[in-house]
């Protein structure tokens, strides 16, 4: 994937886990394989939390001076973008657009430099694309944060169930957030991709979380052989 096709925007490893309910027994002495995750600094965060965590991204094949400016890059159209779209946000992890802004750029700052010690760490930062998952470990628990589902007008659900069966390959336990598009509708692919996870011997549950930053999207999903 070309860099300028990414769009890169990281939320925090706290953020992380109130969308995703993550207790200390959810980490603690686990594998924890994290898909998409960006310039987010879950990795760091997390990484004194469990056994191991390694993220994957197609973003990890550039260097990390290439990803800062790409991040200037979009940074004023999310800015924009945000400004224009209030409504669709709650207004209390973060007060206004600003702080919300300048709490990812803080977060980011912190990915880019762990990111600069780490890059060719593959078992910390992994640079591949769904679905290939070539060196990605075997884990306890896997997550993917705004990938799956928040983008499925841009997504279609081959898609998604190619992308769901690479990570179900990997991981014992699934928990994807949010269940709503960009537009804050429900995705159309959630009803689906569940009875085929179903059908082909998962158990799905719907799970609640704290986080509340987009609005109706208050719910993970769980996954689990
Ligand atoms: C909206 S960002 C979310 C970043 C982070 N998970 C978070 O919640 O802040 C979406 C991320 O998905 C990554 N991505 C896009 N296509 C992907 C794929 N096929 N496999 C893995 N990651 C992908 C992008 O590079 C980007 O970093």
């Amino acid at each position: 994937m070309e860099l300028k096709d990414i769009v890169p925007w990281g939320r925090s490893g706290a953020e992380y886990a109130r969308m995703f309910a993550l207790t200390a027994e959810d980490l603690s002495g686990r594998r924890v394989l994290s898909f998409g995750d960006g310039p987010s600094d879950f990795n760091l965060w997390a990484r004194s939390q469990c056994a191991q965590v390694q993220s994957v991204d197609p973003l990890y094949a550039y260097d990390a001076d290439a990803i800062a400016a790409r991040i200037e890059a979009v940074r004023p159209d999310i800015v924009a973008g945000l400004q224009q779209s209030e409504a669709a946000f709650h207004w209390e992890e973060f007060d206004s657009p600003q702080a919300m802004v300048d709490n990812r750029l803080a977060t980011m700052a912190r990915f880019l430099e762990d990111f600069r010690a780490r890059a060719h760490d593959n078992a910390v930062y992994l640079p591949r694309a769904l679905p290939d998952l070539e060196g990605a470990i075997q884990a306890d628990l896997g997550l993917c944060s705004h990938l799956l589902f928040l983008y499925s007008a841009h997504i279609d659900a081959a898609t998604h169930w190619a992308w769901l069966q690479a990570m179900l390959g990997r991981v014992s336990e699934l928990r994807i957030y949010p269940l709503v598009r960009l537009d804050g509708a429900p995705s159309e692919h959630v009803p689906v991709l569940r009875a085929r996870l179903r059908e082909a011997g998962y158990a799905v549950e719907q799970c609640p979380c704290n986080y509340r930053v987009q609005r109706d999207a208050y719910h993970y999903l769980r996954v689990t052989r």
